[in-house]
C-alpha cells in the first residue's frame, strides 16, 4: 500500500487534481452510482495508509453520504488516517436552536464527521457563536484556514484604485474587510444587516458619504441567495459609489443570479476555488499544500511550494 493519495468527489475533480499534481501524489475519483430509487453506491480507488478525501460540501446532503460511504470503504481496506479536505463546510450556520424544536445542524454534522475521519480542513467556516472550529469537531484535528492571504496576493497585483473603499455587509465581515483594507492601504467600513427571511435582507450604511464618487469593494464569506450582495450594492449605488466589485470566499449561488447582480449595479464578483463556480479566481492550493505538509512525514515531495 502506498503512503498518501487524494480521493475526490466528482464535483471537486478539477481542484483536487490540481492540488494532487502540486503535491506530487496520485488522485483518484470516488465513483458514485445512483440507483433508480436514488440510493447511492460509492466506489473508492486504491487504498493508501493516509487518504485525503477532497470534497467541498456545498449542496451537501448527497455529498455527506458519499463521504461517509467512501470513509467506510477506505477504512475497511486499510487506510489508517483519513483527512477530509472540505474547502466549504456545510451546516455551520445553524449553530443554535433559534426557535423551539429546531435541530442544531452544526452539532449533528460535527458528530457524524468526528466518527468518520481523523482530521478536517476547511476555509472560512461560518463560525459565529461557535468561535473555535475545534468545538464543531470535538476530539479530532480541525483546521479553519483563512482565504485572505490568497485573495490579498491576487488583489495586490491588481492595481486597485487607491480611492476604493472596502465594505463588509455585516459585523461578522469586519475580520475580513479590516485585513484586506489594511493590506491594500484602503479605507473600510462595516454596514449593518437586518435579515427578514432567507432571501430578504436590508443593509444600512452608517457613513454613506464615504462612497460618494468612490469605487466600492464588497467583501464577504458566503454568497448564497445573493440577497446580502444585492441589498449592499443598492445601498452603495444610492450612496454614489462609482463602480461596485465584490470578492467572496464561497460562491454558493446559481449562475443565473449574475443577471440580478448586474442589475443591482455589481460590476464583478470574484470567488475562491473553495466551491467550483464560474466566478472562481483565487486559487487555494498553496494554503492547502502548506497545511498538508505534516501528513507527509519525512517524505515531503513538494519542497518548491511558495
Ligand atoms: C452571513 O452572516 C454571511 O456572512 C453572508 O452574508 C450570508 O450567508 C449571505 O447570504 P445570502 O447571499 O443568502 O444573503
Amino acid at each position: 500500500m502506498s503512503d498518501i493519495a487524494i480521493q475526490y468527489l466528482p464535483s471537486s475533480a478539477a481542484d483536487a487534481k490540481r492540488l494532487a499534481s502540486k503535491l506530487g501524489i496520485a488522485a483518484h475519483e470516488i465513483a458514485l452510482h445512483r440507483f433508480p430509487d436514488d440510493e447511492m453506491r460509492v466506489t473508492v480507488g486504491p487504498t493508501t495508509s493516509t487518504t485525503i478525501i477532497y470534497a467541498s460540501l456545498d449542496r451537501p446532503n448527497d455529498k455527506l453520504i458519499a463521504v461517509l460511504f467512501a470513509a467506510e470503504a477506505l477504512r475497511r481496506q486499510g487506510s489508517k488516517r483519513l483527512v477530509l479536505l472540505a474547502p466549504y463546510f456545510c451546516y455551520m450556520r445553524q449553530d443554535s436552536a433559534f426557535h423551539a424544536g429546531e435541530a442544531i445542524s452544526q452539532r449533528a454534522i460535527g458528530k457524524l464527521i468526528v466518527n468518520t475521519v481523523d482530521r478536517v480542513i476547511t476555509v472560512d467556516a461560518h463560525l459565529h457563536r461557535t468561535h473555535d472550529i475545534q468545538a464543531a469537531f470535538p476530539g479530532i484535528e480541525a483546521d479553519n484556514l483563512s482565504a485572505m492571504p490568497a485573495i490579498m496576493s491576487t488583489l495586490r497585483s491588481d492595481n486597485i484604485d487607491p480611492a476604493a473603499v472596502v465594505i463588509g455587509p455585516d459585523s461578522e465581515a469586519r475580520q475580513w474587510v479590516s485585513r484586506l483594507a489594511e493590506c491594500l492601504g484602503l479605507t473600510y467600513t462595516v454596514a449593518q444587516k437586518v435579515r427578514y427571511s432567507d432571501r430578504s435582507v436590508e443593509i444600512r450604511i452608517a457613513n454613506p458619504s464615504l462612497f460618494a464618487g468612490h469605487p466600492a469593494l464588497i467583501t464577504d464569506d458566503i454568497v448564497s441567495s445573493g440577497g446580502t450582495l444585492i441589498a449592499c450594492a443598492k445601498a452603495l449605488s444610492a450612496a454614489g459609489a462609482t463602480v461596485i466589485d465584490a470578492v467572496v470566499t464561497h460562491a454558493l449561488f446559481p449562475p443565473e443570479l449574475m443577471v440580478a447582480f448586474t442589475k443591482a449595479g455589481i460590476h464583478s464578483i470574484r470567488s475562491t476555488h473553495s466551491v467550483p463556480h464560474a466566478t472562481n479566481t483565487f486559487v487555494l492550493d498553496d494554503l492547502f499544500a502548506s497545511v498538508l505538509r505534516c501528513e507527509f512525514g519525512d517524505t515531503i515531495p513538494f519542497g518548491a511550494i511558495s
